[in-house]
């Protein structure tokens, strides 16, 4: 499809993204409702929110609309994404800052030191790292949280072997979902980037993006109890799940 006669707002680009995210996460939103729970019930505001692997703002814009007295600092990789997170999260006047920072690198954190955070969130998005990477990352969080900060994770994880059942059933209805959002209309994946890119004034953050992610192949998934051992071995103390559908899952962390 040839997009380059389509200007979009950001916020119409953000919702095209959420459609196209919902194609791959069959419930994204409850999802999302569930971490927003979680922090309702768990903070008092004002509290701050760091948001890893943000994308386009969707969690961190869903936060600062939940939350009006809540602080968001958004962080992630691919200058395409970043530029739209700044346009949509500007919209929450300064309560949101967007971080430009590689989440492989073991300096990634440095920016937060000192910053008090109370909560982590992050979606469909660290499956991007490998094992030893999310260790790293754990470790660091770890670090950095205070006592009682929380750490919420939405991602498909890996079934472990003998659920050979499960990631059958998980598998069809993936594909299921997909065919019926594509064919209501969500984009593809391929076909949201090629909408993005072709905004005027983004070439060269495009271009970035290809140099940034051309030697990142996707990472094997790993299953819900290596996060749980990896959150523990992290210091975190009370480690679980708030939500799962099939091989979806949020993980919960409390400091
Ligand atoms: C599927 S998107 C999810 C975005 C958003 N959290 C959401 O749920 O809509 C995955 C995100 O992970 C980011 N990402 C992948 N590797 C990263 C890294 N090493 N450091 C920071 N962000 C990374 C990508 O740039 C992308 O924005």
């Amino acid at each position: 499809m040839n997009y380059t006669a389509i200007a979009l707002s950001p916020r119409a680009l953000l919702e095209r993204w959420d459609a196209q995210q919902t194609a791959y996460v069959a419930h994204r939103e409850l999802r999302f409702r569930s971490m927003l729970d979680v922090l309702r019930l768990h903070l008092t505001e004002p509290f701050h929110v760091l948001d890893l692997a943000c994308g386009p703002g969707s969690l961190a814009d869903r936060v600062l609309t939940a939350f009006p007295r809540a602080r968001v600092t958004a962080v992630d990789y691919d200058p395409v994404l970043l530029r739209l997170a700044d346009a949509v999260l500007a919209e929450h006047g300064g309560r949101a800052t967007v971080v430009d920072s590689d989440l492989v690198r073991a300096d990634w954190i440095e920016p937060l030191a000192g910053e008090r955070i109370d909560a982590v969130v992050s979606s469909t998005a660290l499956h991007w790292l490998s094992p030893s990477q999310l260790l790293r990352v754990y470790t660091a969080l770890g670090d950095l949280l205070p006592p009682g900060a929380i750490f919420l994770n939405a991602d498909h994880l890996r079934y472990e072997p003998g659920n050979e059942t499960l990631g059958a059933l998980s598998e069809q209805h993936d594909a299921e979902v997909q065919r019926e959002s594509f064919a209501a209309g969500a984009d593809t994946w391929d076909a949201w980037y090629e909408l993005a890119t072709a905004q005027p004034g983004t070439a060269p953050f495009a271009a970035e993006r290809e140099r940034r992610f051309a030697d990142r192949p996707p990472q094997p998934k790993s299953p819900l109890h290596f996060h749980l051992s990896a959150l523990s071995t992290a210091g975190f103390t009370e480690v679980g799940t708030v939500w799962q559908y099939l091989d979806d899952y949020v993980v919960f962390a409390r400091r």
